[in-house]
């Protein structure tokens, strides 16, 4: 996959897209980003690339001019026509990115991602030149930035072939539509706290029940809503029936953050 990335502020990237997965996805050809200054596309000696807005309310807003530059540029004419390749404006506006977005977008070739900053980005850049708009979730950030390496990275993780163990995405919470249930490593006790049996027992079958159990009490009681939307079978249906609204409401309880 090819990601092209328009911002003001490309230096930001290399940090978190040059390391780790997405580094090795990059060396390994299955992921190409391209960092574009949308600046180097804005006209006139000073190259501005925001300015007040129409109509007044303060703050500064990215000018369509660099932006409809800066994508023809980096696609063709025919594809900006047929919008064959997603032209993502990161917004707050936004439909909410998911995992399951993260896999729609991973059967894609070429993504263009515009990071939008200040204020706000002329209207006409929403209804000429993006084919989508998202937001990582509602809350507002400075710019688009983060929200382009979010999805870089959610999208990556799904294309076929970038995860070494086989079946790493699939098992990652939302991927299974559960939450992932609690994992543990050495040592067998650390500060008294000991690993719960059932992990040292060498039994598998036990162990596989144990883990699938333990993320539908998760679930239940962190996200009870994403149980109506995963598939459950029937021994997970009388699991779920064994477990009472009281246990959500146990004082000390471990599974609620902070609780
Ligand atoms: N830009 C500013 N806030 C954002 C958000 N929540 N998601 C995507 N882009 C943004």
């Amino acid at each position: 996959m090819k990601v092209d990335i328009l911002t003001l502020f490309p230096e930001m990237f290399p940090g978190y897209l040059n390391r780790s997965m997405l580094q090795r996805a990059q060396n390994a050809g299955f992921l190409q980003v391209k960092l574009h200054n949308i600046r180097d596309y804005a006209r006139g000696k000073h190259r501005v690339t925001d300015e007040a807005p129409y109509g007044g309310g303060g703050g500064m807003v990215l000018k369509p001019q660099p932006l409809f530059a800066a994508v023809e540029s980096v696609l063709d004419g025919e594809d900006i026509a047929f919008k064959s390749i997603p032209v993502i404006l990161l917004t707050p506006q936004g439909r909410t990115f998911s995992q399951d977005i993260a896999e729609e977008l991973a059967g894609e070739e070429r993504l263009v991602l515009i990071c939008g900053r200040y204020e706000g980005v002329d209207e006409r850049v929403r209804e000429h030149l993006a084919t989508d708009e998202i937001s990582i979730g509602d809350y507002v950030l400075t710019g688009g930035e983060l929200a382009a390496m979010v999805i870089v990275d959610a999208v990556t993780r799904q294309i076929p072939g970038v995860l070494g163990a086989e079946g790493a995405a699939e098992r990652d919470s939302y991927a299974t539509g559960l939450l992932e249930g609690p994992q543990y490593t050495r040592p067998e006790v650390f500060r008294g706290w000991a690993v719960p049996e059932v992990l040292l027992s060498g039994h598998a079958a036990r162990i596989e029940d144990w883990k699938r159990q333990q993320a539908l009490r998760r679930t239940w009681r962190r996200r009870p809503e994403l149980l109506l939307k995963t598939s459950l079978s029937e021994e997970d249906k009388r699991f779920l029936d064994t477990l009472t609204p009281e246990d959500v409401l146990k004082a000390g309880n471990e599974d609620v953050p902070g609780g």
